[in-house]
């Protein structure tokens, strides 16, 4: 068994880009993000901390606009046109889940396709379908991007992808089935509605479970040799921790891990891989848009 160690990964990958910058005349603007969070939903609040905490570590500027849970729609679209409009903003992110009264849908619409580098805009996932440049969701591009960092041999193989999100599993059953490296598997995209489903997450070489059900995929489950992506991050009640609940991901890794050639460990593993997609997705907004050059 080896680790797909998305931590250290992640590390190269945001010191690429702070290097890049590192360079560049003091005058030249710098990439700036900007992150919209709604609420006060503990997961959302972590995950933008740590996107805005990357920001500032490899030399981004980042924006924080926060709104109460009863902000309303309009509100909110007046935010992003505002965002939309800025020249010193070259990314936008609206942190989801959005409160009930709150059509998602709009939202992500409403971001400027060339600053949507959460890639949730229709636009962007036409663009993704056809291989056309666009913005590949963070979460898909990150474990795409660990795969080819471990040069991971995807060409023929199997691929079983637990779940079909928008924001995750449909994406990555796109990326893993199209002609290009990492790519060219043959993908089984499982649901809920998926019968005997171990039968064919015992034929994976490679799995990628993003259910988010805690430790959903047993050791039976799993294929000798095979590669295993863990996308899971489920707060999960813990009274032994400082903050009574740890992070565990979809996969029993004690009992899973021996049975594998490669698997990601969680922390540490694909969610590190997000955030530095993303990273790298700002920084490609930011070229597109200071050179004009679409087709990056
Ligand atoms: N909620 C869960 N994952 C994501 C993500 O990658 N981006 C945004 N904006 N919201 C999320």
């Amino acid at each position: 068994m080896n680790i797909l160690d998305g931590k250290a990964t992640a590390g190269k990958i945001k010191q690429r880009i702070a290097a890049d910058l590192a360079s560049l005349p003091e005058a030249v603007q710098r990439p700036q993000l900007a992150a919209v969070l709604v609420g006060h939903n503990g997961a959302s609040e972590t995950y933008v901390a740590a996107k805005v905490k990357a920001c500032n570590e490899i030399g981004f500027g980042s924006k924080l606009i926060r709104f109460a849970d009863n902000v309303s729609e309009n509100e909110l679209l007046a935010c992003i046109q505002q965002l939309n409009e800025d020249n010193s903003v070259h990314g936008i992110i609206v942190q989801l889940p959005l409160p009930q009264h709150i059509d998602e849908q709009k939202v992500t619409m409403a971001v400027k396709v060339e600053k949507d580098v959460d890639g949730f805009h229709p636009e962007n996932l036409g663009r993704l379908m056809l291989q056309l440049p666009g913005f590949v969701s963070a979460t898909p591009k990150g474990i795409l991007m660990l795969l080819e960092e471990y040069k991971i041999e995807t060409s023929g193989k199997h691929c079983v992808v637990l779940g079909r999100s928008n924001i995750v599993g449909t994406p990555v059953s796109l990326l893993m089935s199209r002609n290009a490296f990492p790519g060219n598997s043959t993908v089984s995209l499982c649901h809920s509605k998926t019968k005997d489903l171990a039968l064919l997450t015992k034929q994976a070489d490679i799995l990628i479970a993003a259910l988010g059900r805690p430790q959903f995929v047993t050791a039976e489950m799993v294929k000798q040799g095979a590669v295993v992506i863990d996308v899971g991050i489920t707060r999960v009640a813990d009274t032994t921790t400082p903050k009574g609940y740890r992070i565990a991901g979809d996969v029993d890794f004690e009992k899973v891990a021996p049975k594998t050639s490669w698997i990601t460990p969680v922390p540490g593993g694909v969610g590190a891989m997000t955030i530095a997609a993303l990273m790298q997705n700002t920084y490609l907004a930011w070229q597109r848009i200071t050179s004009s050059d679409a087709t990056r």
